[in-house]
C-alpha cells in the first residue's frame, strides 16, 4: 500500500479531489518541470538541435517502461484520438467485416470507426452492456471468423467494468483479427503488459492515470506496424533530421521503429517534461501497487455507498481504480455541482457516478464525501 501522499500535490486541505478520470492534479515536481520547459523558449538560444531528440528518446523509454515494450515502439502523439487516427489508418478491414466495441465506449474510440467501417464497407458492431456487468465474457461472445478487429478500452470509462485483455486478445488472433487499445483511463493505475496482451495499438492520452499535463500522450505500435503509414509526414520523423544543415536532402527514409507515427512538434519543451516526471514518479511508486491502494480505497467507499443503497458493479469485475456508483432512481439531478459546492468533485458519466480516488486522497476526503453525500440522497 501506498501512504498517502498529498504532500506531493497542490490540493488545498479542504478539497476532496475524486475524479482523476476527469483530470489528475500535476504532480508538484511536474508542474516545476513545465513551467522550466516553457520557459526554456525565453532563451531560443539555449535550444540546440540535439535537444529536439533528447527528451524525445528519454519518453519513449520512460513509458515503454509502463507497457513492458522498448522505445523503439512508442510514438509521441497529441491525444488518444491522434494514435487511433494512426491505427485507423493503418487497420485491415474488408467489406462485410465487423468491427467491435463496446456500448457507451468513449466517442474518441468509436468516430474512427464509425468512419473506417463506412469506407470500407465494414459493420460496426456495439457490444451491448452485459447485465451481469461480465463485459469479458461479452466480447468473447461477440467474437467471429468476421471479426476484423476490436477497438477497447483496458476498462470502461464510465464506471470502470474492467475486461482481461489477454483473453480476449487471444481469442481474437485465434479469428485472426487485431486489437486496437484506448487505455486512456486506465494505463499508469492498472497494469498493462504488451507482451502479454499482443495488441497492434495502444493509444494513451497523458492527462489523466498518467498524470501528465494536457495535450500529450503516447502511442505503441506493434513491430508489424512499424512500416506503416502515418498520418501527416513531418521533418522529425525522416532519417537523419538530426541534420538541420541537411533538411532540404529530402528524404524518402524514416526515423526507425514507431517514431514514423510521431505528430510534427512533437519535441514538446513544455509537455514533454511533465509527462516525463509524472511517468517517473508512477515506476517509483510501481503501478500494481497504485493499483492496489486504490483498489483498497474504491472496495471501502462502494462498500460505505452499498450502506445508502448505491450500486456498483462486483470487485472483481471493476478496475480498482475506478469506481462507478448507480442510484436506485437514477441520478438526483445536479449531483456532481452540489458536492462540488461543497468542494467534493466526482463526476457523472451516463447514469454514473465516478469515484476515482488517487494516492493524494485521505481518509478524510472519503469521511467529506460521505458526510456530503447523505445530505443529498
Ligand atoms: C476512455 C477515454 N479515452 C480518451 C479520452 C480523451 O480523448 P482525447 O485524447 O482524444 O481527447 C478520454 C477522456 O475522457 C477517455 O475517457
Amino acid at each position: 500500500m501506498i501512504p498517502c501522499r498529498r504532500d506531493l500535490f497542490d490540493i488545498p486541505e479542504d478539497v476532496a479531489y475524486f475524479n482523476c478520470a476527469y483530470m489528475s492534479p500535476l504532480l508538484r515536481a511536474a508542474a516545476s518541470a513545465g513551467d522550466t520547459g516553457l520557459r526554456r523558449k525565453s532563451q531560443p538560444w539555449t535550444i540546440s538541435p540535439a535537444d529536439f531528440f533528447s527528451d524525445t528518446e528519454a519518453a519513449r523509454g520512460l513509458f515503454s517502461r509502463l507497457i513492458n515494450a522498448s522505445a523503439d515502439d512508442i510514438a509521441i502523439i497529441p491525444s488518444a484520438s491522434y494514435g487511433l487516427a494512426v491505427a485507423a489508418a493503418n487497420m485491415v478491414v474488408n467489406p462485410g467485416q465487423k468491427i467491435l466495441v463496446l456500448a457507451e465506449q468513449f466517442p474518441s474510440n468509436v468516430y474512427p470507426w464509425r468512419d473506417l467501417a463506412r469506407e470500407k464497407g465494414a459493420t460496426l458492431v456495439t457490444i451491448e452492456r452485459p447485465e451481469d456487468g461480465d463485459w469479458t465474457a461479452a466480447i468473447m461472445q461477440s467474437i467471429g471468423a468476421d471479426t476484423a478487429f476490436a477497438a477497447l478500452p483496458h476498462c470502461h470509462w464510465t464506471d470502470g467494468g474492467i475486461i482481461d485483455l489477454v483473453e480476449v486478445s487471444a481469442a481474437l488472433r485465434e479469428v485472426g483479427a487485431a486489437l486496437v487499445l484506448d487505455v486512456t483511463q486506465s494505463l499508469g493505475a492498472l497494469p498493462l503488459d504488451v507482451q502479454a496482451v499482443r495488441p497492434n495499438f495502444v493509444s494513451a492520452a497523458c492527462y489523466k492515470w498518467l498524470m501528465g499535463p494536457y495535450s500529450i500522450g503516447f502511442l505503441y505500435a506493434a513491430a508489424q506496424h512499424q512500416s506503416g503509414r502515418p498520418i501527416e509526414h513531418n521533418w522529425a520523423s525522416r532519417a537523419n533530421a538530426e541534420d538541420f544543415s541537411g533538411l532540404v536532402n529530402y528524404e524518402d527514409g524514416f526515423m526507425p521503429g514507431a517514431r514514423r507515427f510521431d505528430v510534427g512538434e512533437r519535441s514538446n519543451f513544455a509537455l514533454l517534461p511533465p509527462a516525463m516526471e509524472a511517468i517517473k514518479q508512477l515506476l517509483i511508486w510501481g503501478v500494481p501497487e497504485i493499483q492496489e491502494t486504490l483498489r483498497t480505497m474504491t472496495d471501502d467507499i462502494a462498500a460505505k455507498a452499498a450502506k445508502m443503497g448505491l450500486s456498483s458493479i462486483p470487485p472483481k469485475l471493476r478496475a480498482g481504480h475506478f469506481l462507478g456508483l448507480r442510484f436506485p432512481d437514477g441520478i438526483p439531478g445536479g449531483l456532481a455541482d452540489r458536492l462540488a459546492a461543497e468542494k467534493v468533485y466526482v463526476s457523472v458519466r451516463g447514469d454514473s457516478m465516478r469515484v476515482t480516488p488517487h494516492v493524494y486522497n485521505a481518509q478524510s476526503d472519503i469521511e467529506k464525501l460521505f458526510h456530503v453525500l447523505r445530505t443529498m440522497v
